[in-house]
């Protein structure tokens, strides 16, 4: 593996771990990329005794090129060098064993082998390391077999799978994650001890859970590690609501989709078509209030009434208790659950001008992505159905393109604004100037008069008589 470890960076540990006497090893993240292909980033070396000894020492040769941060609590340096080409990280720590008490994540420490640090991470893919000293020089040590779990595509703890994810209850999420990442399996016996731990994650904190998820969510097929969660358990602790999607229910013989698995398709579709992360995570609560606004009626069979509106007014509560950011990325999805019937409506019906130029008026910027998700939402197994429905998603895209080159409503100003009203009629800011303004947008969006100064004008002016308002 030595033809792995060109970077000069490698050699000058190896000269300084050597001069020290110091078993040192390249191993975890860096290790496993390196074989299987995917860009490596951040360097993690492990050595026998102090890890913050090895990186002042690597300090000191590297001179003015390179910082250190020490964190003495963690017992962990990081090397931080300019190659003159870009920016490289080395994490330096020392072999450890360590045992984590049942209901803290403070561990106990001691020093230990190299053995002792391997076994005590969290995946034999993950344990993986090369041997920087002399002679040893890219030498592979796989205590567990990492490189043949690579070959079976396999997620595997290198112990008892409880005693791993009792060490640190968020490594479940990172079995999932990783098996979505990579495409591979969980072992059995590591997914039958994440479905008997799953109660665990809750002592985990919410932002290390949405740091998963997000890794998840951005992978090419997103659902892989949605139905693992479900499936482990897991799920409810992370996002109720997401879990309560699952199931069918059935009356009087009719029964409706599973909102769940038709999420995940959606999700899928999504992700097929872009890889903007917060239009994904909209694809992932897009019916997220399907099971509270869930009715039967006898004439009218289930039905999911306003579950869009719901739906977004659910979605601040949801973010904040995953720790997702509540910005203007969480508005952002707010928006785009909201509105993801609109288009669904109009496909459905005559497409109209004045339905196209409100569902401009209301997407914004927004309308491109609005409309992924829409035909992303489209899952009957129907294939004339699905047929219509695109042909009619393509009709009303042409008339969006039309609409938006001859009345340019996507960013939509007012022609006329309040002030000027104000200013003419001389009146102060009220009800009445709130109405001309909205009688105005009203008559652009339906068609009524042209998204142009004089033609508005001509309307407030018409509009102001109608409701009695004089010039002084
Ligand atoms: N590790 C672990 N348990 C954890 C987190 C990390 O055992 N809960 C170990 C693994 O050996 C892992 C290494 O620390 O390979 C580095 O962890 P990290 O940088 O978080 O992840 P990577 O495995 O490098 O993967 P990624 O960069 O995709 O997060």
């Amino acid at each position: 593996m030595r033809n792995h470890l060109t970077h000069p960076i490698f050699s000058l540990i190896s000269e300084v771990a050597d001069e020290m006497q110091r078993p040192c090893f390249v191993i975890g993240g860096f290790v496993r990329d390196i074989i299987l292909h995917r860009p490596s980033k951040d360097i993690d070396v492990v050595t026998l005794g102090s890890g913050i000894e090895l990186a002042e020492a690597l300090c000191r040769r590297l001179g003015s090129h390179a910082h250190l941060a020490v964190f003495r609590n963690f017992g962990t340096a990081q090397v931080k060098y300019h190659d003159g080409k870009e920016w490289i990280e080395v994490e330096f720590v020392g072999a450890r064993r360590e045992s984590y008490s049942h209901n803290s994540r403070k561990p106990i420490v001691e020093d230990g082998t190299l053995q002792d640090d391997q076994n005590r991470r969290d995946f034999t893919i993950n344990a993986l390391a090369l041997c920087l000293n002399g002679e040893r020089f890219g030498e592979l040590v796989d205590p567990f077999d990492g490189i043949g779990d690579i070959e079976r595509e396999l997620i595997r703890t290198p112990l008892d799978p409880d005693i791993t994810f009792s060490d640190d209850p968020l490594r479940m999420m990172r079995a999932i994650r990783f098996a979505t990442q990579l495409n591979f399996r969980i072992y059995p016996d590591t997914f039958d001890a994440i479905k008997r731990n799953s109660e665990r994650i809750k002592i985990i904190s919410r932002e290390r859970i949405a740091d998963e998820l997000g890794k998840i969510i951005r992978a090419d097929i997103p659902s892989r590690g949605f139905i693992l969660l479900e499936e482990s358990g897991l799920l409810p602790y992370i996002c109720p609501e997401l879990a309560a999607l699952k199931g069918v229910e059935t009356k009087d013989g009719h029964g409706h989709k599973d909102n769940f698995y038709h999420t995940l398709t959606v999700l899928d579709n999504v992700a097929l078509r872009s890889r903007n992360e917060w239009l994904r995570w909209a694809a992932l609560f897009h019916d997220i209030a399907k099971p509270r606004t869930k009715r039967y009626d006898v004439r009218l069979g289930w039905t999911f009434h306003n579950h869009n509106f719901i739906g977004a007014k659910m979605i601040p509560g949801i973010f904040r208790f995953m720790k997702l950011p509540l910005d203007e990325r969480m508005k952002y999805v707010q928006k785009l659950v909201e509105l993801h019937m609109r288009p669904i409506v109009l496909a459905e019906e005559v497409v109209t001008d004045s339905a196209v130029r409100r569902l401009l008026f209301d997407a914004g910027d927004d309308i491109d992505d609005l409309m992924c998700l829409c035909e992303a939402d489209i899952t009957s197994r129907n294939a004339e159905k699905v047929r219509r429905y695109l042909e009619n998603f393509a009709l009303v895209r042409r008339k969006l393109t039309e609409i938006e080159e001859k009345d340019r409503i996507r960013n939509f100003q007012p022609p006329v604004d309040g002030s000027e009203i104000m200013e003419y009629f001389a009146l102060p800011p009220s009800r009445e100037v709130g109405e001309l303004k909205s009688a105005i947008k009203n008559a652009i969006l339906d068609g009524i008069i042209p998204n142009e100064r004089d033609a508005a004008w001509q309307y407030m002016l018409k509009a102001a008589e109608q409701m009695g308002i004089k010039k002084p």
